[in-house]
């Protein structure tokens, strides 16, 4: 009782009520303190940052559109599709809240692409941000587990097969590959079993996970503090109160600016969900309105497009591209072995660990060489903070044709998402597979490209002009 905090007799009801409920639940109004009103974000934010808050709104969109589509989803082999036709052509409503869902998870995908790309032009990945980075690549992880599982469930030509074709190259690690394939289906076929336990994991495992990720992903960032575009420590620059000077509370100030992202959003999500919601078969795709039939493989199968880049990547792994990624190995291992500055023993295991990999690239088929690929193309993601060696975090004060290098990124990634939509052509896969070399090599070599240059002084406070 001794800290209850006393209100005076003529105070207003609303002091009176909220103080009421403070005495009584002090945790919420301390996290709202922390999280919020006093949370002092740098105050040069720009558009890059309102995906963040609208990842959170889409988020929410998909669950509660989520919770109303399991009233009347049926998640039995027999009824899904049916019941999915059910819902969009007799219940009240449930055209919208069907499309809002399937609209939702591609602009998900849009809005996470953009969130990550925002965090690598900035550097925001960098020390003290690694854990925020990491718990956001492990998202993107489930992200994309819970956007896969969900597609299986409106049981689809598109559903199954896609099922069918991913969860096979599980079967393509050696050893447990088979078993593993065959406990992810639950059947020796994609089938009820499996449709089951995908349902299961969509709409109750995964999203817990998520949900719980991005609370760790919010705390560990309002821990350390929010990155800007300039890339400099606002803490480094306290006031007597010991308030970052060029920090601003993150309500009202932010709160206000980001409901013009979610105006901006919105108006762009009603559009496509008004006017466009398969959205030329990309969102929804055409043979996903034919029911999954067991016998009978569509012409050709192609994933939704926010995999598609990481499905041209598995597609360029053929049995000449391995020959290639041997070179690569050879390379990268004669490489260290000339750089490092260690004793011979450590270059004696480089030069043995390179030779056992290249004989596994020989003797293993190539087909599981693709699924290491595409896995290792989203793993990668999670090294970026240790492998930028740049002295400078943004892309601002970085020399001039780092641009070029990040932008040569983003048109690859498209070229690759592009590919993969596409039927498999011979100029498709050799572009593919350089594109799947480049965007490997982005990475990899990071350690040595991020450092050349000119880097341009970085100002101690940040550049702002009010507008
Ligand atoms: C459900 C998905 C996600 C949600 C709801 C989410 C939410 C947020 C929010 C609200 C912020 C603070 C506002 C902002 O900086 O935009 C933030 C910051 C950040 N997020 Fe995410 N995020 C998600 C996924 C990801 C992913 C996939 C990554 C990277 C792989 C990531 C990396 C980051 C980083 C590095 C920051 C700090 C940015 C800075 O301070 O400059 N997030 N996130």
């Amino acid at each position: 009782m001794a800290d209850f905090k006393e209100v005076p007799a003529d105070a207003p009801v609303a002091q009176k009520v909220t103080t009421w409920f403070e005495n009584r639940f002090p945790t919420a109004f301390a996290a709202y303190r922390v999280h919020m009103s006093e949370y002092y974000a740098p105050k040069n934010f720009n558009f890059w940052y309102f995906f963040g808050s609208l990842a959170m709104l889409v988020l929410v969109i998909q669950i509660v559109t989520g919770i109303f589509l399991v009233m009347h989803y049926k998640p039995d082999a027999a009824q899904a599709f049916a019941s999915v036709e059910y819902i969009m052509r007799d219940v009240p409503g449930g055209w919208i809240i069907r499309y809002m869902h399937s609209t939702g998870a591609s602009a998900f995908f849009i809005v996470v692409y953009l969130h990550m790309w925002r965090g690598m032009i900035y550097g925001s990945y960098r020390k003290p941000r690694e854990l925020v980075w990491i718990f956001g690549c492990a998202i993107f992880l489930c992200l994309m587990a819970e956007a896969f599982m969900g597609y299986l469930l409106p049981w689809g030509q598109m559903s199954y097969w896609g099922a069918q074709v991913i969860v096979n190259l599980f079967a393509a690690i050696p050893f447990v590959g088979p078993d593993l394939a065959l406990l992810i289906r639950g059947d020796y076929v994609v089938s009820d079993a499996t449709l089951n336990r995908f349902f299961s994991f969509h709409v109750i495992a995964v999203p817990l996970v998520l949900l719980g990720l991005v609370v760790a992903h919010l705390f560990a960032l309002h821990d350390v503090g929010s990155n800007n575009p300039d890339g400099v420590e606002i803490k480094a620059k306290k006031d007597a109160r010991g308030i970052p000077l060029d920090g601003i509370p993150f309500h009202p100030y932010y709160t206000v600016h980001d409901i013009l992202g979610v105006a901006v959003f919105l108006i762009a999500f009603s559009a496509i969900l008004f006017f466009a919601p398969e959205f030329g078969g990309y969102f929804l795709e055409y043979n996903n309105f034919i029911p999954a039939d067991p016998l009978k493989t569509p012409a050709h199968i192609a994933p939704v497009w926010y995999f598609t880049p990481y499905y041209s990547m598995l597609r360029a792994i053929t049995s000449q591209m391995m020959y290639a990624l041997i070179a690569c190995v050879a390379l990268g291992a004669l490489l260290g072995v000339l750089k490092l500055r260690a004793a011979g023993i450590w270059k004696l295991a480089i030069l043995g660990g390179a030779l056992v990999v290249a004989a596994l690239m020989l003797v293993i088929d190539a087909k599981f060489w693709g699924v290491v690929v595409m896995g290792g193309a989203v793993i990668i993601l999670f090294f970026l903070p240790w492998l930028d060696y740049s002295p400078v975090k943004s892309i601002r004060y970085r020399p001039g044709w780092h641009k070029y290098v990040y932008a040569v990124f983003v048109v690859n990634f498209l070229i690759l998402g592009y590919l993969g939509v596409q039927p498999p052509s011979l100029i498709g896969e050799r572009v593919s597979q350089v594109g799947t070399l480049f965007y490997f090599g982005f990475f990899m070599l990071m350690p040595w490209w991020s450092r050349l240059g000119e880097f341009k002084p970085v100002p101690d406070r940040v550049t702002f002009a009010a507008h």
